[in-house]
């Protein structure tokens, strides 16, 4: 197998783990994050078969850099996208909404957008994202994070509608995890149902090779989010989480 992917955000949690997956599969692969140290560790893992890039997505250069990583693995059939912060923020701190708003929206449209279009140019290509099941309501506890990854679900939706009018064989999946256990959610907060990232890798890899369109991991969050979106807006609001 020739196959070659881009994770961004492949410095730890569930990016790090999805990329030792694929290249178990023995995919080549180009990691990226702004720690270059965890991407060195992964490269001395099968260092013919890696590429290391330090990239940090709020930059005006990271769409450039992402560029040059694809030619340094030669090219690029996946594109994965982990990258992203995410904090409660009940006071709700100028700076750590902002913050998100830049990582999770901004240098999500740019890294998605420079993806997109360099699939667009060679005809064929899978971006993969991570938003969130947060994404499916407004969650009073994180406002930036719960809305940007209501962004990215509907920017990924939007681009899967885009591609299928151009014609471009450009496959969209949109992964929405409940809680996992990462450096994210390092706070003290008794977070339920919580995942390993190990397991949520596997599924993701699997819906990948699926080509999937929407995939919420796991089955207990499947049932969660179809509840609450039934939940009316008076009711919502009443809600203590
Ligand atoms: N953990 C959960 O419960 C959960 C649930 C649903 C969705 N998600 C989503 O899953 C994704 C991965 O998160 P995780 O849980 O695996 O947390 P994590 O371990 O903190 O991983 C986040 C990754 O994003 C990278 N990153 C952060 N800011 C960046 C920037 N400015 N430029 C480039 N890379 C950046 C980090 O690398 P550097 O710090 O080295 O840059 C790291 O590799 C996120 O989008 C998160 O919102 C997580």
């Amino acid at each position: 197998m020739n196959k070659k992917a881009i994770i961004v955000g492949a410095s730890s949690g569930i990016g790090q783990e999805v990329a030792r997956l694929l290249l178990a599969d023995g995919w080549h692969i180009g990691v990226a994050a702004r720690r270059e140290e965890p991407l060195m560790a992964l490269k001395a893992t099968a260092p013919e078969r890696v590429e290391v890039m330090t990239i940090d997505v709020t930059k005006e250069d990271a769409g450039e850099r992402l560029l040059i990583l694809v030619e340094q693995l030669g090219g690029m059939d996946l594109y994965f996208h982990a990258s992203g912060i995410g904090k409660q923020n009940r006071t709700l701190t100028e700076d750590i909404e902002l913050r998100t708003m830049t990582t999770n929206a901004v240098g999500f449209t740019r890294m998605i957008g420079t993806a997109y279009r360099y699939f667009a140019e060679r005809g064929n290509g899978h971006i993969a994202a991570i938003s969130s099941i947060a994404g499916t309501k407004g969650l009073g506890p994180a406002p930036a994070y719960s809305a940007t990854k209501a962004l990215q679900a509907t920017y990924l939706q939007a681009l899967e509608q885009q591609a299928r009018q151009r014609k471009l064989d450009i496959r969209i999946t949109d992964i929405r995890p409940g809680f996992v256990d990462t450096a994210l959610l390092n706070d003290d907060f008794p977070y339920p149902l919580m995942m390993k990232p190990e397991t949520v890798a596997k599924d993701i890899v699997q819906s990948i090779y699926r080509k999937r369109h929407v995939r919420i991991i796991d089955w207990r969050y499947r049932v969660l989010t179809k509840g609450w979106q039934l939940i009316p807006r008076w009711l919502w609001r009443r809600f203590k989480i």
